[in-house]
């Protein structure tokens, strides 16, 4: 039998001396500052951000780390400023004028960070020659949003180099507003420059989580209100290292259904429907794809409400239950899971979780775990187990606490 792959975090420490000795490498000069941003799982609330529902995300503890110094003149040689980025997993540093930048004009992973500068550039931040130097070390593919650890670490570390808009409505990288308007500028760069429909509450989740609590975040006015975390109860990520992408149209297409249910209920958002109306609301839908799409989305904002109730109590054996609802919801209803994440739920489930479900877009990725203390481990080899009989990839696992949201490491 094979061993169970446990993914480890790199200490913050070691990720930001490692970051910046390879930007110095890089550009022949030291960065002025290293920041780092989180992947994020959502506990509960899936494909509601892009409904107007609320959803319940926590950080991670793995990050990105992004180190920034401005080019000491303007690059020798480049015709206008240029911006310029390099990343630890390999590649040529990739460089493009700031002056020039449109949706489309950079493609492929450094997509995201041009995005961000010219999401940020379009609000009115002057953006000097600046460059950057990657370390990524959040799972990739595995719906653990590393690109909005990508664009968050871009966005503080931009930030950080450049002169913010006179109407900038805060001073201190800290603030909740400033954290507010630069998930926004992030949410814009991915939806309008690196064309990944994102509803937003990833990048919300990297900026703004708070360490020890679980983020309720209402996708409706993007206020959020921070939840303790149990002491007492464990949480394990699951990642079945089977495909994920947002880019290759089943997260699109789910969110035109809803968009269609939307138009044809006359409501503005799904998730405002009330679970009372549940039925007759079904009623009004002409096939079973949409009325499957319309009932995942009021029977989880029920779920989100359940569980952001019951967790400062301490209630976990009903968040675990509307956890595993929440799976068979999105495998019968939404119909975006696989056999790897269903399998994934199952063992969990036999092994004694308190709940499980798949997280995140979807298709592939990861699922979350929620367990008794002292249970974790046991749970993961478990579930290791039952993916090596299926003849499924081994799953990366990660024993997590809620971490902080994006900050300076260094
Ligand atoms: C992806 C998107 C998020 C959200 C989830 C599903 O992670 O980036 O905005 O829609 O899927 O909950």
């Amino acid at each position: 039998m094979s061993q169970p792959q446990w993914i480890e975090v790199t200490p913050v420490n070691e990720h930001a001396e490692v970051t910046r000795r390879q930007f110095a490498q890089t550009y022949g000069h030291e960065p002025s500052a290293v920041w780092g941003a989180p992947g994020r799982v959502n506990l509960i609330g899936e494909h509601l951000d892009y409904n107007g529902g609320s959803v319940l995300p926590i950080a991670l503890p793995h990050l990105t780390a992004m180190a920034v110094g401005r080019a000491p003149a303007d690059h020798a040689g480049a015709a206008s400023a240029e911006a310029r980025v390099s990343s630890a997993h390999g590649g040529q540093t990739v460089r493009f004028s700031l002056a020039e930048l449109a949706s489309g004009s950079v493609t492929g992973w450094a997509s995201y960070v041009a995005g961000v500068i010219w999401a940020m550039s379009e609000a009115g931040w002057d953006v000097p020659a600046i460059e950057l130097y990657v370390d990524g070390r959040v799972p990739v593919g595995a719906g653990l949003s590393s690109s909005a650890a990508l664009t968050c670490s871009t966005a503080l570390a931009v930030a950080q180099a450049s002169q913010a808009p006179a109407d900038w409505p805060w001073t201190s990288v800290n603030d909740d507003g400033a954290r507010r308007a630069l998930a926004a500028a992030c949410i814009r760069a991915e939806n309008e420059f690196a064309g990944a429909p994102t509803g937003g509450m990833d990048q919300s989740a990297a900026m703004r989580a708070s360490a020890g609590h679980a983020m309720l975040l209402d996708c409706a006015s993007f206020d959020i209100d921070q939840i303790s975390w149990p002491a007492e109860a464990e949480l394990l990520v699951v990642d079945t290292r089977s495909n994920h992408s947002l880019i290759d149209g089943q997260y699109g297409g789910r969110r035109e259904a809803c968009e269609r249910a939307a138009e044809l209920l006359g409501v503005a958002s799904l998730a405002a429907i009330d679970m009372a109306d549940l039925e007759a609301t079904l009623a009004r839908l002409p096939d079973a794809e949409l009325q499957g799409v319309v009932r995942h989305v009021i029977t989880e904002t029920d779920r989100v409400a359940r569980v952001a109730a019951g967790l400062p109590s301490g209630d976990l054996t009903a968040a675990g239950e509307a956890l595993f609802e929440s799976h068979a919801s999105m495998r019968d209803d939404f119909v975006i899971s696989t056999p790897e994440l269903d399998r994934v739920v199952a063992d969990a489930r036999e092994a004694g979780a308190l709940g499980a479900r798949m997280t995140g877009g979807g298709f592939g990725g990861s699922a979350v775990v929620l367990c008794r203390p002292g249970t974790a481990t046991k749970i993961g080899e478990h579930i290791h187990r039952g993916a090596e009989q299926m003849n499924h990839p081994a799953p990366g696992l990660m024993q997590v606490l809620p971490s902080r949201a994006a900050f300076r490491l260094g």
